[in-house]
């Protein structure tokens, strides 16, 4: 269990309550000294080492693998094909939930998909199990490849996301349009898109006996656990997953994958413990991917500058053998306020490996599209969109019907147009010059983001000794969550949080649902909450009860929890230390456990969001079309801070992938072999620290006594949507030319068009 040592800021004072500080990382130290231990720096006795050999075809079958001259290098223990995988209790073509992905563990020579696994070979160096895995030299029966979005015949999809409905509409669109004064229709097209967390999907697996010990990384513990359970027909407690620090996750560590089932095949076949680390281009595949899209809105409005109608249809992509399908369409029914509203999708089959879910899936796809939409409504109404924009924002969520907190959302635009200086922007296009007569434009961005739950357990104790002990198997990608959860620990055990044992990132504490969706410091800190609450509960119940405590009779008026002593709600010179209370009672300790979820009453009154508005300025070359963003600022609402200064690192994370969406990130494919062009980070290209020189987050404050008793909502994602469009924006403001192509490159922007 990895003790994590506390670190904390110098520089600030705290008032009494943990929650609300701005505390560094706890596990910083560790991280930026090297001694945090990722999956893959682990080394048991008599590891191995498998690599995978992975198809170079996107559809088809392999013919042919030279497991003989694998075999013959001396270093090479073992080469795993479908001819000698070991058994599955389950087939991993099988899904009974959307939460399941079906995965590529050998069980047939079928290709799917370019870098598909379609050998593993096990050696006793990395460098041998790489030579022999080059050594198999494919041959295969090559199928045409099928790609991109118009390569097979499209269908409407039942469900997108999770399971949510592919069409929704509200009110009448086309007599919306028909009686609009002004309308547009645009299409934009966004590319797939890979995640690349610094760490790669690696895993450490060991055997011994039926059970099984593995060191890898993951978003979402427990329900890894379950699904590792039923493919090797074993009980989930016999299973231990560590996954204490995370070098990013992004989506692509929620679900446990092939590769690393495969590392586990290997280590049973071999019957020793066995690492199995993905490659750079390794990841450009059977780890899911962001889908491309390609989105047509329609809008209309009248005299006045008011939504009529807006229709938003979203042509995705998912695999041959799997569903997921992009809620692009969906961010259409949380923002503008139009009477008539209308969301679709539309699906092609085509041969890459399953998509999934990549930080804020459909809403960073469908805003970049709304927002440029948004925009060039706003350009044809001759309005600021700013002023556009508080003219259309809805009071209440226009497709449920249901109230939101909207004026948070207003407050984000007034803070956020203020700190940019928006008042001082010129209507018209190609007006603004600065450093060496390049073009300069700003634009704008509303963010939102859904505020959800998962559900999740937690575990506390108090102790006589005066501390106290909190265990939940939550998850930190990076994002500071156990710095986070361990604040919401101490207050919710009425301690500091020095005196608080956090145990957290392993799969046999209570299970903390899946860092995923924006919701881990809700649904997680709730769990720690709850738990801390029955502790205390329990405590003040001896100490009531007891005519020696000063706090006898109390029980009506209740307790509070603060300091390491429980004091008389309605009198508090009456107190007594936790340690007195459990000394007198002879109990070394008292526990208290804590579960989480959404609560259905609330959410069917009320629609729960996080909200934003993002302002970006870019400056274009108009000889060369180079471009940079040189400054972003976001205001964002988003509930109960727990620590700012975690919050604004989150927000200002997701605001650089808005930019990254913007102009960096294409996943290219061949659309004549299928296989990715670009799969490594020199030409997959990302931000560096040239491209985002000044960003600047906001917190906007906001009560919201619905969400969950800690008005918690999320941070994680919703800084990319309103960034990517105001970009975009930007883009147009400083040149004149609408790009409804993303990333938006250089080539576009070199000949301005009339
Ligand atoms: Mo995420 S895409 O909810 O990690």
């Amino acid at each position: 269990m990895p003790e994590i040592a506390l670190t904390r800021a110098t520089a600030h004072v705290r008032h009494g309550s943990n929650i609300g500080q701005p505390l560094t990382r706890r596990d910083g130290v560790l991280k930026v000294t090297g001694a945090a231990h990722y999956a893959a720096d682990h080394h048991p006795k008599g590891m191995l080492y498998a690599v995978l050999a992975v198809s170079h075809i996107a559809r088809g079958r392999v013919a042919f693998l030279d497991v003989k001259a694998a075999k013959a290098h001396p270093g090479v223990v073992e080469v795993m094909t479908p001819a000698n995988r070991p058994a599955l209790a389950q087939d991993p073509d099988e899904k009974s939930n959307p939460f399941m992905f079906r995965m590529d563990l050998l069980q047939s020579d079928r290709v799917r998909y370019a870098h598909q696994p379609i050998a593993v070979v096990i050696a006793k160096t990395l460098e041998a199990a790489t030579e022999g895995a080059a050594l198999l030299s494919p041959r295969y029966e090559t199928e045409p490849a099928r790609i991109g979005l118009d390569a097979s015949e499209s269908f409407a999809p039942p469900t997108v996301g999770v399971g949510f409905p592919g069409e929704a509409h509200r009110g009448d669109v086309e007599a919306g349009l028909a009686a609009a004064s002004t309308r547009i229709e645009a299409t934009y097209e966004t590319p797939a898109q890979y995640h690349n967390p610094i760490e790669p999907h690696a895993i450490v697996a060991a055997w011994e006996g039926d059970r099984l010990s593995i060191d890898t990384p993951s978003q979402g513990l427990a329900m890894a656990q379950g699904r590792l359970a039923g493919l090797f027909g074993i009980a989930p407690d016999k299973i231990q997953i560590r996954s204490p620090f995370l070098g990013g996750g992004f989506g692509c560590k929620g679900f446990i994958t092939g590769p690393q089932v495969l590392g586990i095949l290997a280590a049973r076949l071999a019957g020793k413990p066995v690492k199995l680390a993905l490659r750079r281009e390794q990841m450009f595949g059977p780890v899911g991917h962001r889908a491309p899209t390609r989105q047509t809105l329609r809008m209309g409005a009248a005299a006045d500058g008011t939504l009529t109608a807006l229709d938003h249809r979203t042509k995705t992509a998912s695999s041959t053998y799997d569903d997921f399908f992009e809620p692009a369409s969906d961010v259409s029914h949380a923002l503008y306020a139009s009477p008539a509203i209308a969301t679709s999708h539309e699906a092609v089959r085509i041969d890459t490996a399953t998509p999934t879910f990549m930080r804020a899936p459909g809403e960073a796809t469908g805003s970049i599209a709304l927002e440029s939409a948004i925009d060039e409504m706003a350009q044809a109404c001759g309005m600021d969109p700013l002023a556009f924009r508080l003219k259309n924002y809805a009071e209440v969520e226009p497709i449920s019907g249901k109230p939101f907190s909207s004026k948070a959302l207003r407050e984000c635009y007034s803070q956020g147009a203020e700190r940019f200086g928006w008042e001082r922007r010129p209507l018209a296009p190609r007006q603004m010059r600065g450093e060496g007569g390049l073009l300069v434009g700003w634009g704008m961005g509303t963010a939102v983001f859904p505020a959800m739950m998962f559900e999740g357990q937690a575990r506390a104790v108090l102790r006589r000794d005066g501390g106290g002990v909190l265990e939940i198997g939550a998850h930190d990608m990076g994002q500071g969550a156990t710095t986070a959860l361990a604040q919401i620990a101490a207050d919710a055990l009425g301690l500091d949080i020095d005196q608080v044992e956090f145990r957290s990132g392993t799969s046999e504490l209570p299970d903390a649902g899946i860092a995923g969706g924006s919701s881990h410091t809700a649904t997680a800190g709730m769990a720690i909450h709850n738990a801390g609450a029955e502790a205390t509960a329990r405590l003040a119940e001896l100490a009531t009860n007891d005519r020696r405590s000063p706090l006898f009779g109390a029980g009506n008026a209740g307790v509070i929890a603060r300091g390491g002593r429980l004091f008389r709600r309605d009198d508090e010179s009456r107190s007594e230390s936790y340690a007195d209370i459990l000394g007198r009672a002879g109990r070394a300790e008292i526990e208290g456990r804590g579960k989480s979820a959404a609560d259905p009453a609330a959410q069917s009154a009320y629609a729960m969001h996080a909200h934003g508005a993002v302002f970006a300025e870019v400056a274009v070359d108009p000889e060369l079309g180079q471009m940079r963003v040189t400054r972003v600022v976001g205001a964002f609402a988003a509930g109960r801070i727990i620590n700012p200064r975690l919050v604004q690192s989150q927000l200002c994370g997701g605001m650089i992938w808005g930019v990254s969406f913007a102009l960096h990130e294409h996943g290219v494919m061949d659309a004549r072999s299928g296989r990715p062009m670009n799969p490594n980070l020199a030409e997959y290209h990302i931000p560096v620290n040239a491209d985002v020189p000044s960003i600047e987050a906001i917190l906007v404050e906001e009560h919201d006594p619905h969400v969950n008793a800690l008005g918690i909502k999320g941070v994680g994602e919703i800084g990319i949507t309103g960034t990517a469009g105001a970009v975009a924006n930007a883009v147009w403001h400083a040149t004149g030319i609408r790009v409804r192509q993303f990333p938006i490159t250089l080539d576009r922007l070199i000949e301005p068009q009339p």
